[in-house]
């Protein structure tokens, strides 16, 4: 059988961008296709990096919504920041299941080129430690491997000290009228949340009569639907981690494994999660 070709001409398609601005010069995707510096010459290390950089384009564009949906929340329209935390939902979902695409590369094909790496680990993925904040995991040690790049170091500097998403929920069901004491309130933003019992009594609240707080209903089970993939990304991490390189030490230097199986124990929304059972 014949195959015909297309008369694309017929179809009214621009084909000439001499004088106009084609989908390559609005991408820039000279750069972004010119960013694959490969170290070695093993066929598995381009998968690597690109992996790598599709989740930091992806933690760019969570960082954009989160903020925003977090400006929203703090002016309290919520049903805009509603639709930036479905998106960031959906979005880390496509970074869940990039770890299956990661986890076609053996062990041995790894090995071929992890020395190449040197100390470099996604450790000192400065974007995955601004979410880490923006989502309330505040730690000012993770700072310290930037302190080479001041740009990036005051970057994580101001988030640090900045309310996270959920710092700015509470405040606002304080405005609203939950019974929340200035040290859930007015805290110092740049150390770690810890539960309160005010704040889980707030929570109970709005779940005992959804009808009456129904916009911050939604906004609770956004939030649990952000933590709830977070979790599943930390996980798959962790496990495709484990099947690559086993137990060994990670390239920027923690036990590896260990390491991050004590990162899956950080709970970032406790009353959230507290209230399944109490209710
Ligand atoms: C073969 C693939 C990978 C291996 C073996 C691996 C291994 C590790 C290890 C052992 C750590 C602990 C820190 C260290 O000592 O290095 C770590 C941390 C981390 N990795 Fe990966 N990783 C891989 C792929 C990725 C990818 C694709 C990303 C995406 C950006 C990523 C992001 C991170 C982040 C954000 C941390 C810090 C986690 C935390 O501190 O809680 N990793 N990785």
């Amino acid at each position: 059988m014949k195959t015909q070709t297309t008369n694309l001409d017929a179809y009214g398609a621009r084909l000439d961008f001499e004088r106009a601005m084609s989908y390559g010069d609005y991408l820039d995707r000279d750069a972004l296709l010119s960013a694959q510096h490969l170290r070695s010459a093993n066929h598995n290390e381009m998968l690597f990096l690109v992996i790598h950089h599709v989740q930091e384009l992806w933690l760019k564009l969570v960082l954009h919504e989160l903020s925003a949906a977090r400006e929203r929340i703090k002016s309290d329209d919520l049903m805009p920041s509603f639709k930036m935390t479905a998106r960031v939902s959906r979005i880390l979902e496509q970074m869940v299941s990039a770890w299956g695409v990661l986890a076609t590369m053996t062990l041995s094909e790894y090995l071929q080129f992890r020395g190449t790496l040197g100390n470099a680990s996604g450790f000192q993925s400065y974007q995955y430690r601004l979410l880490e904040f923006v989502m309330g995991n505040k730690n000012a040690v993770v700072l310290r491997p930037h302190a080479h790049r001041p740009e990036i170091h005051a970057a994580l500097e101001q988030e640090l000290r900045t309310p996270s998403l959920y710092d700015e929920a509470l405040r606002l069901m304080a405005r609203r009228g939950s019974a929340l004491p200035p040290e859930v309130i007015e805290r110092d933003w740049a150390q770690p949340y810890h539960a309160h019992p005010a704040v889980e009594q707030a929570w109970l609240e709005i779940y005992r009569e959804p009808e009456t707080h129904w916009d911050l209903y939604e906004l609770a089970e956004e939030l649990i639907d952000l933590e709830d993939l977070f979790r599943q990304w930390r996980f798959r991490h962790l496990t495709t981690v484990e099947r690559i390189i086993g137990f060994k030490q990670g390239t920027g230097g923690t036990p590896g494994v260990p390491y991050l199986k004590k990162m899956l124990d950080m709970v970032l929304f406790p009353e959230l999660w507290k209230i399944r059972t109490a209710l």
